[in-house]
């Protein structure tokens, strides 16, 4: 039994000596005779390149990200149907709904011009209108120069650059007119279009909505 006692022991201490010289094996070889080791650290990581920016830069300004007023969003039949049933001019504002229901106003230089005179528009990879209807009338198609508002009211098919031809405007009723017809209705303009492009034309951004009208409070007199 003392034999079988001894033998137990004997063990049990081989064993904790083991552990402790395995132990020192790796830590000498991982620090060497150096207490403060710092290699068990996580590693801090880092990006390579600085992410703040250096304190001899100007500061930055941040008082447009807060914008008074909020654009619109309107399908491009309502927009210039808006404009032409208004009476198309070049000058005054004029009033739409837009597709969240708010009251909206928008201008012809701003807001409706861009629809004719910029290409990626109606669909990606769109020509602008006014690259085909433009102002030289030997090459523009249709004879029809919508490159500029004195160009659109001249309107189509004209035999000279002086006289008017065909209006594209309906006279001010917008389903009466070339310009409805051939974008919404054979939907044929810009040419070329695919047939994905919505039959109301994109939803684009335009005008800005107006102030809610405040009712007016009543005010206690005493
Ligand atoms: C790739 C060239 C091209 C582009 C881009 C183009 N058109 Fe045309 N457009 C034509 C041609 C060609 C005709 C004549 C079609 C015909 O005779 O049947 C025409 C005809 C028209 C007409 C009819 C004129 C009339 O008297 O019959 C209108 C209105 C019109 N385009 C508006 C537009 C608008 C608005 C856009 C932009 C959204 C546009 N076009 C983009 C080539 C183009």
């Amino acid at each position: 039994m003392n034999e079988f006692r001894k033998f137990i022991y004997s063990t049990l201490i081989a064993f904790v000596l083991i552990l402790v010289v395995w132990f020192g094996i790796i830590f000498l070889s991982a620090c060497g005779l150096n207490l403060s080791c710092q290699q068990a650290k996580p590693i801090a990581a880092r990006t390579p390149i600085p992410t703040l920016a250096a304190a001899t830069l100007p500061a930055i300004d941040f008082s447009i990200s807060h914008p008074t007023t909020a654009r619109c969003r309107i399908a491009t039949v309502d927009l210039i149907g808006a404009w032409v049933s208004s009476g198309y001019s070049d000058s005054d504002v004029f009033t739409f709904t837009d597709v969240e229901g708010t009251s909206c106003q928008a201008n012809f230089a701003d807001d409706v011009q861009p629809l004719f005179i910029e290409s990626n528009l109606w669909y990606p990879g769109s020509l602008s209108c006014a690259s085909c209807h433009q102002p030289d009338l030997t090459t523009a198609s249709a004879q029809l120069d919508l490159s500029s508002y004195a160009g659109m009211l001249l309107g189509s098919r004209r035999e000279t650059p002086e006289d008017p031809g065909d209006d594209i405007f309906g006279a001010g009723v917008w389903e009466n007119s070339l310009l409805y017809d051939n974008l919404f209705v054979k939907r044929i303009m810009p040419l070329g279009r695919p047939p994905d492009v919505p039959a109301e034309g994109p939803i684009v951004f335009a005008g800005v909505a107006l102030e809610p009208e405040i009712p007016p409070t009543e005010t206690s007199t005493e």
